[in-house]
């Protein structure tokens, strides 16, 4: 009993712990995500998020693409995306193979932090 108890309260503790750290680690996200973007996605993407070439869709739109999930996006950014009828297709991690899963959730969420419109 008493072992499941101290389980019990060291899962408790990880979660608080884990919450806490949330917001900095965000940030830090924010930061090493404004990175990546400039030296790979603005090329297509642009440095407002509108897209600098044909058949790149508007990152500032509410109905655009950070519409979706941080799951859907990750699986998009990594593997490449084409939607019906698009001009031309997201290359598989931007076409840059030295980034990493992580560099991808700390893009996305720059993207989020900095093109993202509610309406
Ligand atoms: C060579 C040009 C190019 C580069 C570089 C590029 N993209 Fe894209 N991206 C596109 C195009 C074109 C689409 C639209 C594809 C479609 O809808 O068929 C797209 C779509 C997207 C989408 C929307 C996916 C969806 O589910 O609707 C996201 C998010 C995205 N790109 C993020 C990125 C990120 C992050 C990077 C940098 C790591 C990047 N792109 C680099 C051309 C590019």
């Amino acid at each position: 009993m008493r072992n499941i108890l101290s389980s019990i309260i060291k899962v408790g503790l990880a979660f608080a712990i884990a919450s806490l750290a949330n917001a900095p680690v965000n940030a830090n996200e924010v930061k090493l995500g404004a990175k990546v973007y400039g030296g790979t996605c603005v090329a297509c993407h642009g440095e407002n998020g509108k897209g600098e070439i044909p058949g790149v869709p508007d990152l500032t739109s509410a109905k655009g693409p950070l519409a979706k999930t941080d799951a859907v996006l990750l699986d998009h950014i990594v593997n490449g995306y084409e939607s019906p009828g698009s001009d031309m297709a997201m290359p598989e991690l931007g076409g840059n193979e030295d980034l990493t899963e992580q560099d991808i959730k700390n893009v996305i969420a720059y993207m989020r932090a900095k093109y993202q419109r509610k309406k």
